[in-house]
């Protein structure tokens, strides 16, 4: 029987990953969540674009919905806990539940977040590093937790996206060679923000715990994820998924996808050739829901490699691609034909649908990402085999999540309060 614990289970990914792990694994999912990302949300005015279920509304139609299945099995539990805050409890409850394997995906996850102020890049490493280092040094320091095998969502920022020379970005570790001597060693990083150093420093931190301790750790450096439904979260209302639309924390799928649906061009930041990993919220959910319920591989690891790296990437696209790609969608799917009247009302018959804004963010205009993912594909196994990329039918599914959503009011493509500071005196 599967036991995960899923710090983070609340959020977007954490949330259809509890679901996935539940009703189609039969696994006991013990869901632990500060509800950060609620309050965060408040404090800045956001909403889902769809509302979404209270946690312990979600967790009784999870249940529900289990108890429907035949033969199945899973649960899933909630618990209201600050990872960051509360160490003591966190390994109180863990040990309690006795997990097969703990995800954790609790982190505020904000780029533009942790770059808009002082306080806000402070409560993104606060949060971050310590919700991590409070979970490895209990877990560690537990015989009961030592063994367990800690699933861990980074990101592909950690290596950087300023690359002009196209060199496949490996997963995790490189073999460098100084004075004639070749040693192999972590990719070096080169973050964009404070929320992509945080994952930095967990890197640093899981790679003490698995030499020095031998825990058994798999740190996915994930794309940016896409869509926002899986099978399980479309089942009712109460199991729906949140879907962030904002400059903060709508990722830019999701965010322009929201805004055609509203009548509104896609804003390009600095003419949108930035070439970013992407990856559709089913293969990320279905992946980890695999790696976490697999048996541990020693051979996955290796002395100098002793966190397993993979990165969790199925697609390369540039924003530009994606509006393009956005349009097409929206000109080839009968049913979203209001929403091709209504941007030709807005803006004219023959007009564009996206246009170039200054960028807020301080990097590269151009850049070339070529990523290895082999390993990746491997743990993953026929889960990713899928592989959604940039289909209509899954961009025309989340036009019409967004067709359906009430309209919003804004003027704005770029919120100020999301710029790196260097741009603020430009855009002053
Ligand atoms: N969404 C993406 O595009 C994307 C891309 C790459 C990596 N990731 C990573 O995946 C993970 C999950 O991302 P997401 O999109 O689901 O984010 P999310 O904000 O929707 O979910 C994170 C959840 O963790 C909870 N949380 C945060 N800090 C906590 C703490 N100290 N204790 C307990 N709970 C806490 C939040 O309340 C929230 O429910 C993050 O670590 C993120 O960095 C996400």
């Amino acid at each position: 029987m599967h036991r995960v614990a899923l710090l983070g289970g609340d959020g977007f990914i954490g949330w259809p990953l509890a679901l996935r792990l539940a009703l189609e694994n039969s696994a006991q999912v013990l869901v632990v969540d500060s509800l950060l990302r609620r309050s965060t949300d408040v404090a800045i005015g956001n909403a889902s674009l769809l509302p979404i279920a209270l946690p312990l509304q979600r967790v009784a139609a999870a249940n529900a919905e289990a108890a429907r299945r035949p033969g199945c099995a899973g649960k899933v539990t909630f618990v209201h806990l600050d990872a960051a805050k509360h160490p003591v409890a966190l390994v109180r409850e863990l040990e309690a539940f006795a997990p097969t394997c703990v995800v954790h995906v609790a982190e505020l996850r904000s780029a533009p977040f942790s770059m808009r102020s002082a306080g806000a890049a402070q409560l993104t490493v606060a949060n971050n590093v310590v919700a991590t280092s409070n979970l490895l040094a209990g877990m560690a320091h537990s015989p009961a937790l030592r063994g367990v095998h800690v699933v861990h969502i980074g990101t592909m920022g950690v290596y950087g996206y300023d690359h002009q020379e196209g060199a496949l970005v490996q997963e995790g570790y490189i073999d460098a060679t100084v004075d004639g001597r070749t040693r192999c060693m972590r990719a070096p990083a080169c973050p964009g923000s404070v929320y992509h150093a945080t994952k930095v420093l967990d890197a640093g931190l899981f790679d003490v715990f698995a030499r020095l301790h031998g825990m058994r750790v798999t740190d996915l450096h994930q794309g940016i994820v896409w869509g926002s439904q899986t099978a399980e979260t479309a089942l009712a209302p109460h199991l729906r998924n949140r879907t962030a639309y904002d400059e903060t924390f709508g990722t830019v799928v999701n965010r322009f996808a929201a805004m055609v649906a509203n009548g509104r061009r896609m804003p390009l930041y600095g003419g949108g050739e930035q070439r970013r990993a992407f990856i559709h919220l089913e293969d990320a959910v279905a992946a980890v829901a695999k790696i976490a319920t697999a048996p541990w591989d020693p051979a996955a690891v290796a002395p100098g490699r002793e966190v397993r790296i993979l990165n969790q990437v199925c697609q390369v696209a540039s924003p530009l691609d994606i509006a393009t790609w956005i349009r097409a969608a929206c000109e080839q799917t009968p049913s979203l034909a209001g929403v091709c009247s209504r941007m030709a009302e807005e803006h004219g018959e023959d007009a564009e649908w996206h246009e170039a804004v200054p960028n807020p963010r301080t990097e590269a205009p151009n850049n070339v990402l070529c990523v290895a993912n082999e390993r990746w594909r491997a743990a993953s196994g026929s889960a990713a085999a899928r592989q959604t990329e940039f289909a209509h039918g899954a961009l025309a599914q989340l036009l019409q999540e967004a067709a359906g959503a009430p309209p919003w009011e804004s003027t704005v493509n770029v919120d100020t309060a999301t710029l790196w500071p260097g741009r603020q005196s430009a855009a002053a």
